[in-house]
C-alpha cells in the first residue's frame, strides 16, 4: 500500500475518522463501565438499597476532587453486583458501546475483591464477564479478554489469595494488574503477587504515574516487570524516564476524561498529551471508567482532539495504531486490524 498522507487529512475530518476507525480498547474498568441506569436496575433485581435515592441525584454525586473522591462512589456502584447474570449484564453493556465505536480489540480490567469482600465467589465474577467476552466475539465481533486486577489498598497477601482463588479459571483472564488508590501504595508492595503471575504466564500491567511519582512507574518497570503502565502521565516529570519508556517502547494506556474529572490536568486543553507523543512515547487512549467520566472512547478521543489543536492526522493515527499494537493479541490479529486502520486513513486522505 502507498504511504498514507496525512497531510492530506484535515484537522475537521479527524473526529468522523477517529469514529469510524478500528481501535482496541486496553485501559477499561468493568466496574467504570456501570451506568447509574444499570446501577439501580440491579440494585432492584437483587433487593440491594442504592447509595442515593435516584439515577440523577447519582449522577449529580459525580463531582470528584481526586483519584480517592471517585474510588469512594465506584466501589458503592458496584455493590449492587451478586449473581453471574448480574456480571454477565455489565460486561455486555459494555460491549455493546464499544461494538458501536468500531473499538475491535478489549482488554477489560476486573477488581475482584471489591466482590469477594461482599461474599461473592470469585468464579460468579469471572464466569460471567467471560460468557459476555465469548458472546461479544461471536455476536458483536468484538474480540474481548480479561485483565484481573489487584486492590494496591489492600495487602499482598490479600492479592495472592486472590490469585490464588482465580486459578480454576487461569485461562479466562489473560493477565494481571494494579490499580485503586495510588498514593502511599508503591508498586513494589506488590512484587512477590507479580512474580507469581509471571510464573503462570500472565501478563503483567499496572497503573502508576496517574496521582503518583515518576518513581512509582520505574518501580512498576523495575519490581513488577510491567508490559504496559496504566495513565503513567506524570512520567513527564522525569526526563531520565521519558527516554526509557521511548527507548522500550512501553505502552502507557492514558485516559483523558478521567485525567481531567479526577483533576488530574485542570482542563482538557491542559492535558499533556501533546507533549507525551512529541516525546515519542507510544500513548494510547482509553475510557478508564466510562460510565463516571462522561464518555466512552470515541468520546475520549474526540474530546481530546478538539481540545488540542497541536494535535493532526499523524497523531490520530498514531494513537490508534497504538492501541492495536500494544495489545496482547496474536500477531495475526494485529495484522489484520492495521490493515483495515490504514485503509481507513488511506480513504481519508483520498477524500473519499
Ligand atoms: N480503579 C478504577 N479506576 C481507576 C483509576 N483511574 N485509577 C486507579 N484505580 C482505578
Ligand atoms: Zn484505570
Amino acid at each position: 500500500m502507498n504511504p498514507i498522507d496525512f497531510d492530506a487529512i484535515p484537522r475537521e475530518r479527524l473526529p468522523a475518522l477517529l469514529r469510524a476507525a478500528p481501535k482496541a480498547e486496553l485501559h477499561i474498568h468493568i466496574e467504570g463501565s456501570l451506568e447509574p441506569e444499570l446501577i439501580f436496575k440491579l440494585a432492584r433485581r437483587n433487593g440491594v438499597a442504592p447509595a442515593y435515592p435516584s439515577v440523577e441525584a447519582l449522577r449529580a454525586a459525580y463531582a470528584f476532587t481526586d483519584l480517592q473522591s471517585f474510588l469512594d462512589i465506584y466501589y458503592a456502584g458496584a455493590s449492587v453486583l451478586l449473581t453471574e447474570a448480574d456480571f454477565f449484564d455489565m460486561a455486555w453493556a459494555y460491549l455493546e458501546r464499544a461494538a458501536a465505536d468500531n473499538v475491535v480489540h478489549a482488554e477489560i480490567f476486573f477488581d475482584p475483591q471489591t466482590h469477594t469482600a461482599r461474599g461473592v465467589d470469585i468464579g460468579t465474577v469471572i464466569r460471567g464477564l467471560h460468557h459476555a467476552c465469548q458472546r461479544g466475539h461471536a455476536e458483536l465481533g468484538v474480540s474481548a479478554t480479561l485483565i484481573l486486577c489487584f486492590l494496591r489498598h489492600l495487602s499482598e497477601d490479600d492479592a495472592m489469595a486472590t490469585l490464588e482463588a482465580a486459578l480454576p479459571y487461569r485461562h479466562q483472564f489473560i493477565g494481571v494488574g494494579l490499580d485503586s488508590s495510588e498514593r502511599g501504595h508503591p508498586p513494589e508492595q506488590f512484587t512477590r503477587v507479580f512474580e507469581r503471575a509471571g510464573t503462570l504466564g500472565l501478563h503483567r500491567v499496572a497503573h502508576a504515574g496517574e496521582e503518583g511519582p515518576p518513581a512509582y512507574i520505574e518501580g512498576a518497570l523495575d519490581r513488577l516487570q510491567v508490559e504496559r503502565i496504566d495513565h503513567g502521565v506524570r512520567c513527564l516529570e522525569s526526563p531520565a524516564l521519558v527516554r526509557r519508556l521511548a527507548d522500550a517502547r512501553v505502552p502507557l494506556t492514558v485516559c483523558p476524561l478521567s485525567n481531567v474529572k479526577l483533576c488530574v490536568f485542570p482542563t482538557m486543553a491542559q492535558h499533556n498529551l501533546p507533549a507525551l507523543l512529541e516525546a515519542g512515547l507510544c500513548v494510547t487512549l482509553n475510557s478508564d471508567d466510562p460510565a463516571y467520566f462522561g464518555g466512552y472512547l470515541n468520546q475520549n478521543l474526540t474530546a481530546a482532539f478538539e481540545a488540542l489543536p497541536q494535535l493532526d492526522a499523524r497523531h490520530a493515527y498514531a494513537v490508534l495504531r497504538n492501541s492495536l499494537e500494544a495489545s496482547f493479541a496474536t500477531a495475526a490479529a494485529k495484522a489484520g486490524w492495521v490493515a483495515g486502520l490504514d485503509r481507513a486513513f488511506a480513504r481519508a486522505a483520498g477524500g473519499a
